[in-house]
């Protein structure tokens, strides 16, 4: 897969892959990454990317030029059925479904914005925004970093154990279980006994039944979503039966 970022800060994007699993997939060869920057594609004497608003009022806004002209070059040199994809609080929120969809891709474009805003004209190369989510960031690197890491780990062969990606959170519209390792006692708990039980069939039960019951806990619209099987309903059901009303969590 390819990515390119449109970006003033490529040194933003090389931190992202200069460590930890997507480091890994560039070093494996599993993504191949590349930034393109807009003050390149200026002419004046000071590299001008921005510019004061039409209209008035406080802060820049990116100019059209230099933004079409790197976007222009990411795409000449993206796969076919490459997207261009705009990161800004007004897009499409990104979610894990999408991120599914931009790992079968043969590439993806992404526009990091800075500054206030973006002219509006730069949207006529773009076929996608996304944001992050309902919070303003000072530019969309950021946010290209946070889709970018969520889609290399779904390449085949970017994680270690492809299962751990399988059975992350919202894999199946799900929050994850809770998660332990040694040692087995601590002053804070102890593990559930269950998990050293050696029962496969019990731990996958109960796995899936604490994932059942913190959806339903802390995100009940996941849930909603979608129609449990006759299995997930009677754990569901159990687990609410035997909630401690104490605890934030059920515990
Ligand atoms: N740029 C600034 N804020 C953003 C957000 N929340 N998501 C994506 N891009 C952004």
């Amino acid at each position: 897969m390819r990515l390119t970022v449109v970006t003033l800060f490529p040194e933003l994007i090389d931190a992202l892959f200069g460590c930890g699993i997507a480091g890994r997939a560039r070093d494996r060869g599993l993504v191949e990454v590349a930034c393109v920057n807009p003050r390149d594609f200026t002419h004046d004497p000071h590299r001008t990317v921005d510019d004061r608003p039409y209209g008035g009022g406080p802060g820049m806004v990116m100019k059209v030029e230099p933004l079409l002209a790197a976007i222009e070059v990411a795409r000449r040199e993206a796969p076919p059925g490459t997207p261009v994809v705009m990161l800004s609080p007004q897009g499409r929120r990104f979610d894990q479904g999408l991120a599914r969809g931009y790992a079968d891709l043969p590439g993806l474009i992404l526009v990091a914005g800075r500054y206030e805003g973006v002219d509006e004209r730069v949207m006529s190369a773009v076929d996608q925004e996304l944001s992050i989510g309902d919070y303003v960031l000072s530019g969309g690197e950021l946010a290209a970093m946070v889709v970018m890491d969520a889609v290399v780990r779904l390449l085949p062969g970017a994680v270690g154990d492809a299962m751990s990606c399988a059975q992350d959170s919202f894999w199946e519209g799900l929050l994850d279980c809770p998660h332990y390792t040694r040692p087995e006692v601590h002053a804070t708990g102890r593990v559930p006994a269950v998990l050293l039980s050696g029962d496969h069939a019990a731990i996958r039960r109960w796995r899936l039944q604490q994932s059942l019951g913190r959806t339903w806990l802390r995100r009940p619209s996941l849930l909603a979503e979608r129609v449990l099987e006759p299995e997930q309903e009677s754990l569901l059901q159990a687990f609410i039966d035997n909630i401690d009303i104490d605890s934030p969590d059920g515990g």
